[in-house]
């Protein structure tokens, strides 16, 4: 099957038709079938395919290398995920996970067989965006988040994932770190659309990853007092809207002052109504930057600001650290096999750096990882107007397919 048509076999999945954007969330109904449909795809390939105990999805060349741990030879695995950021685009995740299975094609057609284990992953709750912890699936593989904390997150529905877990079918009491099938993994090559222009302005199709900033997310309360919009005077008013409010700008500032990034991209606001002053207001802070020391002084001004403006509008503000990645330097004797590959196979890939989180990242420190991006002309990306060329998608599927073959083949 070419890359054309099974990228339109999953477009449909999850998408919402007023937006045009994903809402291919962790165990919902959307999720449901995109975990089929790469069950789906797997046995149309007669890839021996399974859910570890964390629900990332693994679909092996060979039946034999399903638990790639118990053999001599470590595993090449290639991947990425197939869950969105509310109304995210159709590539950031998916271009990984079906350019996999096309270059899978693409060897096979060219005659060419692993001499070791190889897969494709597909990893559970990637974005974080039902649960709050990005790389949720690859943090418990790799053993990067306690299992209990993981059980219980909750979503904004105050189901938790435990709870979402068992009613898809998946026990959550077998969550935790599988140290044999991390150790079994030899090399995680992770090919995603760039978030960003980088590629473009180099007129090239293909990319290699060189780092990952350091970054995290912050939720923010502030709690006011509910009161009446039409009779409340300004003066008596604890209104934590207007903290918040403050805080955004905040960040804005302090993430030029820093050289770092800086967004609120998620509000609550409790309860709610039009006519009513509100009575909390929870905002999640996105922060990244070049280096720890940027990062940490980024969220420290914010939060200083924070504090000072709860307490010019008296409204308390409390705040929680949700997830932290460190800087990712990916493995360097990997990125520059990586390019080295792709120019003996024609193809250019600059080298750059990133600001997007990704399961490759976390799975770093344990496993030589590295990346494979595809050019992104807008480089919008989080948005139902992300896009990659056809063209683009074709060169990625022959560059991953080299560097499977110089890693998985010889
Ligand atoms: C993942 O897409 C991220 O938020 O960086
Ligand atoms: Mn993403
Ligand atoms: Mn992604």
């Amino acid at each position: 099957m070419s890359f054309a048509a099974l990228w339109e076999s999953l477009l449909p999945l999850g998408r919402d038709a007023g937006t045009g954007g994903y809402r291919r969330f962790s165990w919902t109904p959307a999720d449901a079938e995109c975990r089929q449909w790469f069950f789906t795809t797997a046995a149309e390939r007669a890839l021996s395919a399974g859910a570890d105990r964390n629900g990332n999805l693994w679909a092996w060349w060979d039946a034999a290398w399903t638990d790639p741990g118990a053999g001599p030879a470590k595993a090449v695995v290639t991947g990425s995920h197939l869950d969105s950021v509310p109304d995210g685009g159709a590539y950031d995740g998916p271009l990984g996970v079906v350019t996999a299975f096309a270059a899978i094609d693409l060897l096979r057609k060219s005659g060419k067989a692993p001499v070791r284990p190889l897969g494709v992953a597909a990893f559970c709750e990637e974005e974080g965006a039902r649960f709050g912890v990005a790389c949720l699936g690859s943090r418990l593989l790799a053993g990067a988040i306690e299992p209990a904390r993981a059980r219980a997150l909750t979503d904004s529905g105050g189901v938790t994932f435990a709870e979402a877990m068992t009613a898809a079918g998946h026990d959550p009491a077998a969550l935790g770190p599988e140290p044999g099938l991390v150790a079994g993994i030899g090399v995680y090559v992770e090919l995603h659309i760039e978030q960003g222009r980088a590629l473009a302005d180099l007129h090239a199709a293909i990319g290699v990853a060189e780092r990952i900033w350091p970054h995290g997310r912050w939720r923010l309360t502030f709690t006011g007092r509910a009161d009446h919009a039409g009779t409340t005077r300004l003066g008596d008013r604890r209104d934590p809207m207007l903290a918040a409010a403050a805080t955004i700008l905040a960040a804005r500032g302090a993430a030029a002052r820093h050289g770092a990034l800086a967004t609120v991209g998620k509000l609550t606001v409790d309860p709610g109504a039009v006519n009513a002053i509100s009575s909390s207001v929870t905002a999640w802070l996105d922060a990244r930057a070049p280096d720890e020391a940027r990062l940490h002084a980024v969220v420290e001004d914010v939060l200083a600001q924070a504090r000072t403006v709860a307490v010019a509008h008296g409204v308390d503000c409390g705040h929680a650290q949700e997830s932290v990645t460190p800087a990712v330097d990916f493995d360097a004797a990997l990125r520059d096999r990586m390019v080295a590959t792709l120019a003996a196979a024609g193809i250019r890939a600059p080298v750059l750096p990133t600001g997007a989180g990704h399961d490759a990242g976390v799975l770093a420190p344990q496993v030589p990882a590295g990346m494979l991006f595809v050019r992104n002309p807008t480089g919008v990306s989080h948005s139902p107007a992300e896009h990659a060329e056809p063209a683009d998608c074709a060169a990625g599927v022959t560059a991953l397919a080299a560097v499977l073959e110089d890693l998985a083949c010889r």
